[in-house]
């Protein structure tokens, strides 16, 4: 992927940086971001767009992978951003984040956060339910400002992913459903609430979307009740319409994502087709992808330790992380490759099956992995772990958060440092009561 290599000392290469150098100065477990990856999609993402002369947005999820320096990145690169909690606006926020580019999503924004959103004067408010439309109405109206509003829609798509990650389909407890009457409901009561203009309507159908069927089912559907909504229900600003994000990636050789352009030319043409159908003048056609800008160019470092032959049954082998900072295997049965970073030109001799550090039988990250033998002190590498990993990492066991570096021509940089022990108990207290004169 992008600018990994093995280099002529037969170590594995991101971003010109070799990866026995970044664990010796970095430690292990390491997130590896190849920057130039990063941009790269980026770019494919507009240039895609820019080939349907439609008017477009590339908004970045944020939550697949979000620190100051991504929100930076991102920012560099002219995308918009989407945050879904007041911590993913914080981050965007203080990182100088243009704030009229950045869309709020979420099933459950408090009060608070929609605060916060409209004081940052925040682009859009992607809308999820009836309690949020009147609470988000009543609290601009506060502040005396109108709030820019999509709706999202649960188009009764049902994707081939995880259960977890399908979003789509009716029976889910995002947006306003089209059967139910709740849509309508929602625009006819969007149109009449003080302190938000109806902009836009949203659909996102779910994660790790291989095929492009979803999206033009999704779009038709969305497409006929944008017509009803300017038509007939007074949605007279309506001009975005946005599809969500869930673009696939792949993380093994099994795996055969479609192309950036495909998965775009695909949504244009459908877009094109439904608005022209309609009669309608073409919106300004918004995409979320998250995993797709990031996934690919994660790379997590580990250091190999104990292993655990069990003759004619299985051999693990345990690295120093696992499910704290890669839950996906655990929580989706997701599949991951990786290789020995410091020994990456020797063939394959053993299937090994490599285990977590924490303490519970599921923390395992791959299930037969083809590897040289392994040894204790081998550097373990886990390609395409951009995406939700760092974002979903926990402190379970009381292990501390890897660190995370951008790498770039030939140039690693710290973008998060490395949770200290200290770190992990910052936040405990002792009540007097418990101290007992030892505190
Ligand atoms: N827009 C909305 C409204 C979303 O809910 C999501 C993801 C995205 C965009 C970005 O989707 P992406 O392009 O990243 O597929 N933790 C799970 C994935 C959860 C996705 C949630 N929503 C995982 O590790 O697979």
């Amino acid at each position: 992927h992008g600018t990994s290599r093995v280099n002529e000392k037969g170590h594995l290469e991101i971003g010109g940086v070799d990866s026995t150098e970044l664990v010796s100065k970095f430690g292990t477990p390491l997130y590896v971001f190849d920057e130039q990856l990063m941009r790269d999609t980026m770019r494919a993402y507009k240039a895609a767009w820019e080939t349907t002369g439609l008017r477009y947005e590339v908004a970045y999820a944020s939550k697949a992978f979000c620190t100051l320096a991504m929100c930076r990145l991102v920012a560099e690169e002219g995308l918009a951003l989407d945050v879904v909690s007041g911590g993913e606006l914080h981050t965007a926020l203080k990182a100088n984040f243009p704030p009229e580019l950045i869309h709020f999503h979420g099933n459950n924004k408090t009060p608070d956060e929609i605060e916060q959103a409209l004081a940052a004067g925040i682009g859009a408010f992607v809308v999820d339910n009836f309690h949020e439309l009147a609470l988000l109405g009543a609290l601009a109206v506060q502040q005396g400002v109108v709030a820019d509003v999509l709706l999202r829609l649960a188009p009764g798509v049902e994707v081939h992913t995880h259960e977890y990650i399908s979003t789509g389909k009716e029976d889910s407890k995002f947006g306003f459903d089209l059967s139910s009457g709740a849509a309508e409901q929602a625009v006819k009561q969007a149109v009449q609430t003080k302190g938000v203009r109806l902009v836009g309507l949203h659909s996102h159908i779910g994660s790790q979307i291989f095929e492009t069927e979803g999206f033009k089912l999704a779009i038709d559907i969305v497409a006929k009740f944008y017509a009803q909504a300017v038509q007939e229900w007074a949605a007279q600003d309506l001009t975005v319409f946005n599809v969500g994000g869930g673009f696939g990636i792949r993380y093994t050789e099994e795996d055969a994502p479609l192309q950036i352009q495909e998965y775009i030319e695909a949504i244009a043409t459908a877009v094109k087709a439904s608005f022209d159908r309609l009669g309608l003048e073409y919106p300004e056609v918004v995409i979320e992808p998250g995993r797709s800008i990031v996934g690919n160019a994660g790379t997590t470092l580990y250091t190999v330790g104990s292993s655990k032959d069990i003759p004619g049954v299985r051999k693990y082998v345990s690295v120093n992380g696992g499910m704290a900072d890669n839950p996906r295997p655990a929580l989706y049965q997701a599949v991951y490759e990786a290789m020995l970073a410091n020994r990456a030109t020797e063939v394959p001799s053993e299937v090994v099956s490599i285990a977590g550090k924490a303490c519970e039988s599921g923390d395992m990250l791959i299930w037969d992995a083809k590897l040289p033998a392994v040894q204790a002190g081998d550097i373990l590498a886990v390609s395409s772990t951009g995406a939700y990993n760092y974002s979903m990492a926990s402190n379970y066991n009381r292990i501390a958060r890897p660190a995370v570096v951008f790498v770039q021509n030939g140039h690693a940089d710290l973008v998060v440092k490395r949770e200290s022990y200290d770190d992990v108990v910052a936040l405990d207290i002792v009540p007097a009561r418990l101290m007992n004169g030892v505190l």
